[in-house]
């Protein structure tokens, strides 16, 4: 089995059969490794990348939910790597090993994009399953603030 789909703005096909995880996908046929393997049930958010603009969790999106859709993974969150938030993350210094912050990263994005401008309530709901073993929350939130008020141009 074959499928294609758009991957950071290019058509890509990938071999295994549909119910393989899209996470695979990614790491192990394309190569890009910004997006991590957690806990591969759906749960610790590591593996969060964009299906048609809205967070999901690549280690239980099989190929089949992925045929002729558009995913972005970390690597196509800004071409340049100077994404509001990636700016923001630099500046707060959120994070510690880092093994988490992709994930973090493209589930704040999706905040921003429906919310752009959170509450503290707000981020916490919607950062909830993205799990840090670094406890770098507060840093992560202060972060999301900032590109947040950057995007809309005030100071934090
Ligand atoms: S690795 Fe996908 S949610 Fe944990
Ligand atoms: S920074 Fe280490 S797990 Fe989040």
């Amino acid at each position: 089995m074959s499928t294609t789909f758009k991957l950071n703005g290019r058509d890509v096909t990938v071999a295994g059969p549909d119910d393989s995880p899209l996470l695979w996908a990614i790491r192990d046929e394309i190569g890009l490794t910004g997006t991590k393997f957690g806990c591969g049930i759906g749960g610790c958010g590591a593996c969060t990348v964009h299906l048609n603009g809205d967070a999901v969790r690549s280690c239980v999106t099989p190929l089949s939910a992925i045929a002729g859709q558009s995913v972005v993974t970390i690597e196509g969150l800004d071409p340049k790597g100077v994404h509001p938030l990636q700016t923001a993350w630099v500046e707060a210094q959120a994070p510690q090993c880092g093994y988490c912050q992709s994930g973090q990263i493209m589930q704040a994005a999706a905040l921003l994009k429906s919310t752009p401008n959170p509450t503290d309530e707000q981020i916490n709901e919607a950062m909830n399953g993205n799990l840090c073993r670094c406890m770098s929350y507060v840093r992560i939130r202060k972060a999301i603030k900032l590109a947040a008020a950057k995007t809309a141009g005030v100071k934090a």
